[in-house]
């Protein structure tokens, strides 16, 4: 017989999407692992399952038939049309055609290349400041938009729009708060991106230049047949991507090294500490949840999952599931299983910016711990109102 879930539980589940909870979804993370079993509730009144605990959360990622959210139909607003081609959301074969696109300009060899820009604008960024600045205006937000926007072969004069754009993609995919006028100022935006995307891959196909998006412009004619709203779509998917997610590791991390003073004091006398990327995405989790249309049943240790079911893949709770992760809160960085965060997802959607994604937070915190030792945070930060990329909207810091 199915049980019917405890009070409780739905009301933890409810109370994650309030906007308070967002500053600290934790211990509400801890009630549902509290309630779960084997880190796995079942919640047969939605027809899903929260999972809280790694092992579940990976195998949920993992399987086969585990299929991502699809916008389906050819109406909607313009945002969700934009949504609609990004490989995020497309599953199978058409999800390997479009990855396999921009995977070709993922290489190794492109990201190592990154490793110098990042140090450039390292040094451009934190070169000249001191005393107090706010983190996220003055580095968190600049250094990850110049790096995706040089790799996609974007013009710097552009970066606010670029900046502005990606925040409002990232406030479709998981704002709280997601008011008329909000959904307003996102379709503006988007019809905004469709033009402007659209003259530039025109112009683009026309005289190649170096970078990503020539790359995709040019398959656009080729064999692989991308068409115009998937150009958009992926393109605007790796601004995003590319920005939200490490702009908001980089104070989220601050503001736990704050709090975690061995961790801090080890970086400032050793700054290329093993791990450093792997332990700050495991505690930060800038991506705190996703979801899976469950196509098939996924076996675990105390239950199946049954498919047809929606799975909750609560991520940020995977990250700190104490029976893979001791002491879980603690940033440790000779952790020995950092590297099994789950904060890149799992299976065929597995974050295909993780490595660039890697080299920029070792390089950023590398460069604070060597330049600012002193480095103090000032304040508890407001939070964005977005739980699934979830960030502190500033971070005032003393340098020295
Ligand atoms: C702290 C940094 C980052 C985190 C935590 C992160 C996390 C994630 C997660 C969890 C997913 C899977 C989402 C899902 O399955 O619904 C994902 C996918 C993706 N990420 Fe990242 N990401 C980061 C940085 C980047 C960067 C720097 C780029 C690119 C420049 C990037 C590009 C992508 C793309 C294109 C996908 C879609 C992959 C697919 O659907 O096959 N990410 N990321």
């Amino acid at each position: 017989m199915t049980q019917a879930t405890p009070p409780a539980a739905l009301q933890a589940l409810s109370a994650l999407w309030s906007p308070d909870a967002v500053a600290d979804p934790y211990p509400r993370y801890e009630v549902l692992r509290n309630l779960s079993r084997g880190g796995v509730l079942d919640i047969p009144e939605w027809n899903a399952y929260a999972l809280t605990g790694h092992a579940a959360v990976s195998a949920a990622l993992r399987s086969p038939g585990a299929r991502s959210s699809e916008m389906g139909g050819s109406g909607g607003s313009e945002g969700a049309q934009l949504l609609r081609h990004m490989m995020l959301f497309r599953n199978g074969a058409a999800h390997a055609r479009l990855r396999g696109l921009v995977q070709l300009a993922f290489t190794p060899r492109v990201v190592e290349e990154q490793r110098e820009l990042v140090r450039a604008l390292l040094d451009e960024l934190l070169g000249q400041v001191s005393g107090e600045i706010d983190v996220v205006a003055q580095l968190s937000h600049p250094l990850p938009a110049r790096v995706i926007m040089s790799m996609l072969g974007l013009k710097g004069e552009d970066e606010q729009k670029f900046v502005r754009w990606s925040q409002s993609v990232a406030d479709l995919l998981g704002s709280s708060n997601q008011t008329p006028e909000l959904m307003a100022r996102i379709d503006a935006d988007a019809r905004e991106m469709r033009h402007f995307f659209r003259d530039l891959a025109g112009e683009l196909r026309a005289h190649p230049q170096p970078g990503l998006l020539s790359a995709l412009a040019a398959a656009q004619d080729g064999e692989q047949q991308l068409s115009g709203d998937e150009l958009l779509s992926n393109a605007v998917l790796l601004l995003t991507a590319g920005h939200e997610t490490t702009s908001n590791l980089i104070p989220g991390g601050l503001l736990e090294l704050s709090r975690q003073h061995d961790a801090w004091a080890a970086m400032v006398e050793n700054p290329r500490q093993p791990n450093v990327a792997d332990e700050l995405l495991r505690v930060v989790s800038p991506v705190q949840l996703d979801f899976r249309l469950l196509g098939a049943d996924v076996p675990l240790e105390h239950v199946t999952l049954q498919a047809g079911r929606q799975a909750q893949v609560l991520l940020a709770a995977a990250n700190r599931d104490p029976e893979v992760f001791a002491d879980p809160a603690r940033l440790d960085w000779n952790r020995p299983n950092s590297a099994r965060q789950l904060a890149f997802a799992a299976g065929p959607h597995y974050c295909l910016g993780a490595s660039l994604a890697r080299l920029e937070i070792a390089e950023v915190f590398a460069a604070l711990a060597t330049r600012f030792p002193q480095l103090r945070v000032l304040e508890t930060p407001p939070y964005k109102p977005n739980l699934v990329l979830r960030g502190p909207q500033r971070l005032r810091v003393a340098l020295d």
